[in-house]
Formats: C-alpha cells, structure tokens, sequence
C-alpha cells in the first residue's frame, strides 16, 4: 500500500452508527487515490471508537484517536490534523452530512494549485442545505456568516462551512496560532493566517441527519462570537479571559435587572444580596458551558465549583470595594477611574483564581 497522499480527518461524537457507512463511502468516491481517514473521537458513549477501531484492524488505510477528558469540535480537527504526514489534509463531519462525492475534486484544485484551501459550499451556485433549520435557527445561521464575512480578509460565501482541504503545509504555518476552540475550525484557520489564503468554494448540497443527533447547542453561538473577538483583538489577550470578561459584563447587566426587580419588596442590603447570588450563579454556569466548555464541570464537581465560585467572587468583591475606596480616599483617582480601577482589578481577580481553582485549566 502507497503512503497517504490525503488524510481525511474524522470528527466524531456518539457517531457509531455512522462510522462503517462512512469508511464505505470514501471508499467509493476516492478509488485512485491513496488516502487514509482518521475517526477522532472524544470517548463517546456509544463506542465510536470501538467502532473505529474494529475496522482499522482490518483495513490499514483507518486510523483513530481516541481523546479522553476533553470535548471540541476544533481541537478534535486539530489533532486529527497534525497526526497526519500526508500532502492534503481533509475535514469533513462523521455524520453524513457532509457530501463525501467532492473530495476528489477538491484535491485536483489544490493540486492544480488554484487555491490555498478548497471549502465545501452551501452558499455558491449548485450548493445548498437541507438541514431542516427552523426560520429562528436560519437567521441565526445566516447572521453568523454575515458577521464572520466582515472579519475575513477574503470572500467566503460559506465561512461557516466545516467541510474543506489544505495542503499540509498551509496548515502547519498556521496550526501554532489557532485557538482550537470552539467549532468553527475553518474560520479559526482563515482568521490565524499571516497572509491572505486563496479560497476556491466547491458547491455541495449539506443532507439530512438520518442517525444520531447534532451536538451544537445555541451556547456554541457565544464561543464563536468570542473566537472572532479574540481574532478581532489579534490574539493578545487569552481566548478564556475575554470570554470570562464579557460574561462579567453580561453579570453586571442580570444584577441591575434583578436589583430593579426586587428593590421595592426588599431593602437595598437584602436586594444587593439577592442580585449578587443571581449574577454570580448565571456567570458560574456561562462560564462553565462557554469559558471553560472544553473541561466544563459536571456532577458533583459542578456543585464543589459553584461553591468555590461564591467564594472567590465574593473575595474579588470585596477587593474592588477596598482598592477603589482607597484610591478615593488619597484622591489619587476621580470616582469613576478609582470605580473602573476597582472593577478591573476584580474581573483579574476572578479570573486568575477561579481559572486555577475552579476549574483547574
Ligand atoms: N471529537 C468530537 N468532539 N467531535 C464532535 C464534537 C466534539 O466535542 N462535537 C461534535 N462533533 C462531531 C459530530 O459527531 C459530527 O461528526 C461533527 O462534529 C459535526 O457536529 P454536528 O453536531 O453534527 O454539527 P452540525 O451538523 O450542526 O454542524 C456541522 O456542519 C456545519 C455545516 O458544514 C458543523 O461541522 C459545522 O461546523 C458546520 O458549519
Ligand atoms: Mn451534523
């Protein structure tokens, strides 16, 4: 058997099902090509990898990664990427969805050298997407593509698309600056590149699920907006501490409505109490589903972290009150700077310690 000239790389939750299908698949529509596939599998219930693993013990061109203690759409693509020494690299999704016919011709495009990356396409001419999305969740599709077009360099009708191949060394210049977070690999790779990638999009038609459920849940909408945001900030501050910092803000926001809510049945002391624990559970379970969702706390841990977030934003508090009193007190600021210096110290605070305490990351 000749090396791999293309890897196709396999991101796989609870996909078990789909596994052998979609070996079958490649097989068909890549004959004539030496290609290998790699299932990455974050240790799914169902034994996807089992599934995986079955096959390639009989047939040498199927490999599989097997991740524990870690979950991510991206990062799986990541890894699955940089296990691979072939020429072309392939993403495509394990359920099916993805239109398998169109990888032969995206490799003969990059090989004829018309472009950096080749992307599967619902938005070109030919394309489209059957994917049953209510109106809600279209708008909501389509907003994110007209937002992530305004941060590309280039024109991408179909930035969201996770479908798409790059020669191995496009993505080796820019695997050191991905954030690997979130789900949007192929914008992460567009957006983390020094130089202007050439896209050539090739229309494919997105089909239905036929087993298995999709993952994305509407949190995933705020990792990707904190993706573009950290890209938009050219990476210099840390991907969590941006996203730890607008959920903050976001707290203030519930703390004000529910102080609002409660100030005429409740005194100010007892309704700012209220306010605090509403504002610092909400931001607690943000932060773990968006923040930190790549080691997000569950079960009983969830419980020992809620706890321990009171503890440590209670202690932030109480910094900020200090510190910005302080600073009132010698005069050194006017109000609002000694207010914002106090806030921003707690926000640091809060960050640095709930980081390493709560959620060990
Ligand atoms: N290893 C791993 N870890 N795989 C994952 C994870 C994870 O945490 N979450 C999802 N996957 C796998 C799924 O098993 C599936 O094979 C693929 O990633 C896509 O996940 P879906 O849950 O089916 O997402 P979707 O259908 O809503 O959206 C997909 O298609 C869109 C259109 O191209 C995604 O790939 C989007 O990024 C893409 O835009
Ligand atoms: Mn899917």
């Amino acid at each position: 058997m000749p090396p791999p000239i293309l890897t196709v790389v396999i991101p796989c939750y609870n996909e078990a099902a789909n596994v052998a299908p979609m070996v079958t698949r490649l097989a068909t529509t890549l004959q004539g090509i030496a290609w290998e596939a790699i299932f990455v599998d974050d240790d799914s219930p169902d034994g996807t990898a089992q599934m995986a693993r079955a096959i390639a013990a009989a047939d040498p061109r199927i490999r599989c990664i097997r991740r524990i203690g870690r979950r991510g759409l991206s990062s799986a693509c990541v890894e699955g990427m940089l296990a691979s020494s072939a020429d072309y690299l392939a993403v495509i999704d394990g359920d099916l969805q993805h239109d398998e016919a169109l990888l032969p011709a995206m490799l003969r495009s990059l090989q004829a050298g018309e472009a950096d990356i080749a992307v599967g396409s619902r938005h070109v001419a030919g394309g489209a997407a059957e994917d049953g999305f209510s109106a809600w969740r279209r708008r909501i599709s389509d907003s994110g593509t007209i937002l992530a077009q305004f941060f590309l360099p280039q024109r991408v009708a179909d930035p969201m698309s996770g479908f798409f191949m790059l020669p191995r060394g496009v993505f080796e210049d820019v695997a050191p600056r991905l954030t690997g977070r979130g789900f949007k690999i192929l914008l992460d790779i567009l957006l983390s590149s020094k130089r202007k990638l050439r896209v050539s999009e090739l229309p494919y038609s997105f089909r239905p699920r036929e087993a298995g459920e999709s993952k994305l849940d509407t949190l995933v909408l705020l990792e990707f907006l904190t993706l573009l945001l950290d890209k938009a900030a050219g990476g210099l501050l840390p991907l969590r501490f941006l996203s730890f910092a607008a959920i903050g803000a976001l707290g203030v926001v519930v703390h004000l409505c529910v102080l609002w809510l409660v100030l005429g049945p409740l005194g100010f002391t007892q309704a700012q109490w209220l306010a605090s624990f509403v504002a610092m559970t909400v931001n607690f379970w943000l932060n773990n589903r968006v923040t930190y969702s790549d080691v997000r706390l569950r079960g009983a841990a969830l419980w020992r972290g809620l706890l321990l977030f009171y503890v440590v934003c209670g202690v932030g508090v109480a910094a900020n009150v200090g510190v910005a009193r302080l600073l009132l007190r010698d005069e050194i600021l006017a109000w609002g700077f000694a207010g914002a210096a106090g806030a921003l110290l707690t926000v640091v605070w809060n960050y640095a310690v709930s980081a390493t305490l709560v959620w060990r990351a």
